[in-house]
């Protein structure tokens, strides 16, 4: 079905832009693209987040934020280090994973661990769901600006 309706849009796309022409600005708006991207890009994951835009040097704030929020709610299952204890360890997750991922794995578990192959992989390892905490979108981002701090970046 996902495929079939990635086929539809893809196909939609084609007909709607004549091959080989430019596009105009503001002629074709980018809500089919951006549609397409999410339905074939799975590394992205599934949820409201489609772009994240990451930059250098990291935003302090954030971390800070981001820290008391994985005191809070995710440090009884997730270690700083590799160490898988109830979740996988957090050290590299943010070069193992796409930043859209873990922030759709962060606001959306349900629907990721239906639907998304590595979180379903995931599953299989830990034996549990990860539960949902109703994180925003905010917090998500401010959890992976620590995770970026905790894998070294700068
Ligand atoms: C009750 C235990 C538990 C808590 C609390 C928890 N998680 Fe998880 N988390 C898991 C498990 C288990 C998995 C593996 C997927 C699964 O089995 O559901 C996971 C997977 C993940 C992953 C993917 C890791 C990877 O290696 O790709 C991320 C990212 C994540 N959790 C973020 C968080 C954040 C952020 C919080 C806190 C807001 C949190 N988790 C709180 C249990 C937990």
């Amino acid at each position: 079905m996902k495929y079939f309706l990635g086929l539809t849009l893809a196909t939609m796309m084609l007909l709607s832009c004549s091959p080989g022409k430019p596009n105009q600005p503001g002629e074709e708006p980018d809500i089919n693209k951006s549609a397409v991207e999410a339905i074939t890009d799975p590394t992205k994951g599934i949820g409201a987040i489609k772009n994240v835009t990451l930059e250098n040097p990291l935003d302090q704030e954030r971390i800070k934020r981001g820290v008391a929020i994985y005191e809070m709610k995710c440090q009884a299952c997730h270690k700083l280090t590799d160490q898988r204890i109830v979740g996988p360890g957090w050290k590299d997750v943010t070069k193992k994973r796409k930043p859209e991922w873990i922030m759709n794995m962060i606001t959306n578990i349900d629907v990721m661990l239906e639907k998304d192959e590595e979180a379903q992989k995931l599953l299989e390892l830990c034996l549990m769901r990860m539960p949902n905490q109703n994180m925003s979108v905010g917090d998500a981002r401010d959890v992976l600006e620590f995770m970026r701090q905790n894998d070294g970046e700068k």
